[in-house]
């Protein structure tokens, strides 16, 4: 054998990566739809309603035969992010890994629903530079107390009583975004209000005149 043969074969590397592109473009999707697609970032602390508004919404939508899908954070931490814990390093592949799913769903002609707590800054901003086109960030926002209160999944509960660290809200800062570009405050608002701001919004933004 010879020294050439001995070496391992080079792995393969990004320089040999070559999409293949679809004869049937995002723009050919949209206009069948009547929509166009893209991401509506839900942030908020936990119990705000993000998943409360993104469903009903989601339905409401679905109904009038819009191409709408939730992207929930807890759905896919059970899936395709179980391998992930709550570490900073962590929580950012999980959100690479959700904005990379939201943009195959708007590429595929989708409007993305997608319910993170995201809580930090450099979280969202991170998701928006991924998904890039038609992505709008709506701040789901409610006060602490109400979210104490409703505490729909019993986690602040176990938060206020020390067996969760690091919980949004309660041992970690939310950072109230200052760049989204719709805000919905369900402390203030019934939800059949927050469900309408929502699809206004959308329709406003998506529909193809
Ligand atoms: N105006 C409102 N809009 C949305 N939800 C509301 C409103 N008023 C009360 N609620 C209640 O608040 C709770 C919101 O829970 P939900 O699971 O939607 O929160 P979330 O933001 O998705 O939290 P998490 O980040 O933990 O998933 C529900 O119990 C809902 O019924
Ligand atoms: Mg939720």
């Amino acid at each position: 054998m010879t020294d050439v043969q001995q070496q391992p074969a080079p792995v393969m590397s990004q320089a040999d990566i070559f999409p293949h592109h679809s004869h049937v473009t995002r723009d050919m999707r949209n206009q069948q739809v009547g929509h166009r697609s893209g991401v509506i970032w839900l942030t908020g602390l936990s119990g705000a309603g993000k998943s409360t508004i993104a469903t009903q919404v989601e339905l409401e939508l679905f109904r009038e035969g819009f191409l709408v899908s939730v992207l929930d954070g807890d759905t896919m931490r059970s899936g395709l992010n179980c391998d992930l814990d709550f570490t900073r390093q962590a929580r950012m592949e999980n959100l690479r890994r959700a904005g990379e799913v939201a943009s195959l769903f708007a590429m595929m002609g989708y409007i993305v629903l997608a319910t993170f707590i995201s809580p930090h800054h450099e979280g969202r901003r991170f998701v928006r530079n991924i998904v890039r086109k038609n992505f709008h960030l709506v701040h789901v926002r409610a006060s602490l107390e109400d979210c104490i209160q409703r505490d729909p999944k019993g986690l602040y509960q176990k938060a206020l009583s020390g067996d969760i660290a690091n919980f949004t809200g309660i041992s970690q800062a939310y950072e109230e975004p200052q760049d989204a570009e719709l805000k919905i405050d369900t402390t203030s608002h019934t939800l059949p209000l927050c469900t309408a701001q929502l699809k206004n919004f959308i329709k406003d933004n998506f529909l193809l005149t």
